[in-house]
């Protein structure tokens, strides 16, 4: 009887101080403005990409417009630089008035009626990173706050901040935001600037606290930044792999897919990879003016969107590691699999990578494949899958063992 009642004390302890908000079964997907638009405040000059009302509105439009929405899409997300430089005679934060007339709620307001959802940035310490305010001596006002405008999501930022107290302040932000009641999908940069000061990040402390935390450097308009993102997440694999799982995400960092450095097979491994990573999907490109080849052509690709998407949200790991080839894979529901092989080479033609559907992870000595991005059957495979891969770019399939 003692014990019984020592671990429903203990249990009720787990669940009072962890994240307990039932969202984010599946890794979110949407929009962040960061990489694109950065702390653009010029709207005098610029005023079609300064951070405002107008630019969120307009992703949110075309979301629906462009059939976004219709396979999975739904965050809109502010990033940095949207608030004033102060906060108000209650000490609540407040958006920039000429940037943000309506304020914060009625842009809510109008993106929950086109059916989407809201994200907003704050940070953890004395200032965002732009040089806005922080939220460090206000937590709690400041979750109610995101709270009372009607916030989906909320990404906790870290500059200017003591690394060392994030162990306990964040989780006392998961707190005020449980307190809140309004499920608010909580993202923590917490990990990457842990790892940015030489710590070693408590992954399953973590866990128990975000739904999608940061572990590495910020993404950029780059296929090198790209290869940086993959390559850490490959040689890191045990660190963080085992803790992700429906509520519970490594974020690689937006999808850069539409910018103006990736090729459209860059573009395709991109994609390929951030979802055989279970990754959020955050778009952060000019919706506006997106070639169709990136929008409809891969951003849009429902078989690949359905890796990322799929409910047993196991992460993918490297299996197989060449000098110029890397393979991935996941198991996914009803006894299925997804395999990417990526020729990280970018030089000369294609070149055929070949993997033991073994090392796939796969136990029969037969699988059929289907390429996700060709959108047809490859055939029956006995022990080995292989397929002719461009440089820089992926072959992606989901596997059927027979
Ligand atoms: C940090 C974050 C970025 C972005 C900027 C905003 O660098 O990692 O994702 O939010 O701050 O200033």
């Amino acid at each position: 009887m003692k014990l019984v009642v020592s671990l429903i004390l203990m249990v009720m302890a787990c669940t009072a101080l962890a994240l307990n908000n039932g969202v984010a079964r599946t890794p979110p997907m949407g929009w962040l403005a960061w990489e694109r638009f950065a702390c653009n405040t010029d709207c005098a000059n610029d005023p079609e990409n300064c951070i405002s009302e107008h630019l969120f509105l307009d992703m949110g439009k075309k979301l629906v417009e462009l059939g976004f929405k219709d396979v999975g899409y739904e965050f809109v997300n502010i990033d940095d630089c949207w608030a004033a430089k102060d906060r108000d005679s209650n000490n609540q934060l407040q958006a920039d008035p000429i940037r943000f007339p309506n304020g914060i709620k009625s842009l809510a307001d109008q993106l929950h009626s086109m059916g989407l959802k809201l994200g907003i940035y704050a940070d953890y310490g004395s200032h965002t990173c732009g040089g806005y305010p922080g939220s460090i001596d206000h937590m709690e006002l400041d979750a109610q706050t995101f709270a009372d405008w009607g916030v989906d999501m909320l990404k906790l930022d870290g500059c200017n901040s003591k690394v060392t107290d994030m162990k306990t302040g964040y989780p006392q932000m998961t707190q005020y935001l449980n307190k809140t009641g309004r499920p608010i999908v909580f993202s923590c940069s917490w990990p990457d600037y842990e790892r940015g000061s030489g710590l070693k990040p408590d992954y399953k402390l973590i866990a128990a606290n975000c739904n999608l935390w940061r572990n590495y450097n910020d993404i950029s308009d780059s296929w090198d930044s790209v290869l940086g993102i993959i390559n850490y997440y490959a040689s890191h694999q045990d660190d963080f792999q085992p803790v992700a799982g429906p509520g519970n995400w490594n974020d690689p960092d937006m999808l850069i897919i539409g910018d103006f450095s990736l090729s459209l097979e860059q573009a395709k491994s991109q994609f390929a990879i951030w979802s055989i990573f279970a990754a959020p999907l955050l778009m952060s490109t000019d919706l506006r003016s997106i070639n169709p080849d990136y929008a409809a052509g891969i951003l849009q690709n429902q078989e690949v969107i359905a890796i990322d998407q799929d409910p047993m949200g196991v992460q993918g790991r490297l299996v197989a590691n060449g000098s110029n080839y890397q393979v991935f894979s996941r198991p996914l529901q009803n006894n299925t699999y997804a395999a990417v092989l990526f020729n990280t080479h970018s030089f000369a033609g294609p070149r055929n990578i070949s993997v033991e559907l073994k090392q796939l992870g796969i136990n029969s000595t037969a699988a059929n494949a289907r390429d996700l991005f060709a959108h047809k059957e490859l055939g029956t495979f006995q022990n080995m899958f292989h397929a002719m891969v461009d440089p820089d770019g992926v072959v992606m399939v989901k596997l059927t063992p027979m």
